[in-house]
């Protein structure tokens, strides 16, 4: 079977620049940032409004692809999970999915805030929340 391809859509600029500061899922994250999205893709962004919430696909660039077992968040003092029972970057394909309030909208960029990744992370993906 032929492997996935896929187009990064853009970058995710932001200010948490260490694993350690990153909150551990966008329903905890007060933090914002802008999803620079590259100009090929601007038409795909017609209809995303302020005010509205979108859920993003990030590629975790620093995630850890080799690891199929992790104490959930980090955790040491709870049992070993299956990463697929997790919501933990530790995955063999580390896509993280994130749902973000739009603070503005400007041509290609769009500010957000519940920010959970780090500053430099590819975008693979954007989707209307239903
Ligand atoms: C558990 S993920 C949650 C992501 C997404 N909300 C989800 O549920 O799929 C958030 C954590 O991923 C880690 N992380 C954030 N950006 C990353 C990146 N670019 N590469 C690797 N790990 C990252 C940080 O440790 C952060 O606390």
């Amino acid at each position: 079977m032929e492997e996935p391809r896929l187009h990064c859509i853009g970058i995710l600029h932001g200010d948490i620049t260490r694993l350690a500061d990153a909150p551990k899922n966008f329903s905890e994250s007060n933090r914002t940032g802008i999803l620079e999205i590259y100009p090929k893709y601007r038409d795909g962004l017609d209809g995303i409004t302020k005010g509205q919430t979108i859920v993003v696909l990030f590629w975790l660039h620093k995630a850890d692809r080799s690891i199929l077992k992790v104490h959930p968040r980090g955790d040491s003092s709870r049992e070993l999970r299956g990463v697929f029972a997790t919501r933990s970057p530790a995955r063999p394909n580390p896509i993280a999915l994130s749902e973000l309030l739009v603070q503005a909208i400007d041509e290609n960029t769009i500010a957000v805030s519940g920010v959970d990744v780090l500053d430099n992370t590819p975008i693979i993906d954007i989707k209307k929340k239903i």
